[in-house]
């Protein structure tokens, strides 16, 4: 067991270590949240150190916490786009669509992702599905009558329920609720429906956002998409 789970942070870490390359000097960057994301932001800190000149927006409080703490400049504005986002995906199917957001942070992630010309995630193979919807569906709600909010889920064919954290719902950095909502199907209609529910304020389900994966594997690395 103790040993599968070094095989697993090995591979996240090797996809970390690969995406570092694509890091431009004097650019924005974008920094995931997640276990996997960790590993990238820990390369960045050690290349800033070194010498390089990046600064980054980060996705998530934590992201922040550790870009900061590794001394990497962070940023909320930025004239333009940024020019590289790596993060981590709880799913990635055979065309680079994911899901995201089992962490929370899906709102601020697919910010980022969208503002990036170049948006790659990083993943161990165990992250690889046939088809998106192994699991629920994270959707990030106003808690104004979120309630309500869930019965228009509800309508969509979904089965929400409201993420808690040791009894209590959990609550976003942006101070939102989740409600992690399995469907039968998952497909890029299923997320245009859902952003049309007043109270929804994102998804995590990503459909043509990312340009390309890399993905650790017990073999080596995988490259899904294109890098450059
Ligand atoms: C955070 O909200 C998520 O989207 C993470 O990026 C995703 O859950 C992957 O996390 P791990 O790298 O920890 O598996």
């Amino acid at each position: 067991m103790a040993t599968a789970q070094t095989e697993v942070e090995a591979q996240k870490k090797a996809a970390a270590d690969r995406a570092l390359e694509l890091v431009r000097p004097g650019t924005v960057v974008g920094l995931g949240s997640g276990s996997t994301a960790r590993y990238f932001i820990a390369g960045l800190a050690e290349r800033v150190r070194a010498g390089l000149e990046v600064r980054a927006v980060a996705t998530s409080a934590e992201s922040r916490r550790l870009a900061e703490e590794g001394q990497i400049p962070t940023t909320e504005r930025i004239d333009g786009s940024l020019d590289l986002a790596v993060d981590g995906a709880d799913e990635i199917d055979p065309t680079i669509n994911c899901l995201k957001g089992r962490g929370g942070a899906l709102l601020r992630e697919k910010i980022v992702a969208v503002a990036s010309r170049r948006f790659v995630l990083i993943a161990d193979e165990s992250k690889l599905v046939g088809r998106l919807g192994r699991g629920p569906v994270p959707i990030e709600v106003l808690p104004f009558l979120w309630e309500a909010t869930s019965r228009s889920i509800e309508s969509l064919g979904g089965r929400p329920q409201l993420r808690t954290t040791a009894g209590q719902p959990f609550r976003t950095d942006n101070g939102n609720l989740i409600l992690d909502t399995t469907f039968g199907t998952v497909d890029a209609q299923l997320g245009v429906a859902i952003h049309a529910i007043p109270g929804v304020l994102e998804h995590g389900l990503f459909f043509r956002v990312a340009r390309a994966a890399i993905v650790g594997s017990a073999t080596g690395l995988r490259i899904l998409g294109e890098l450059a």
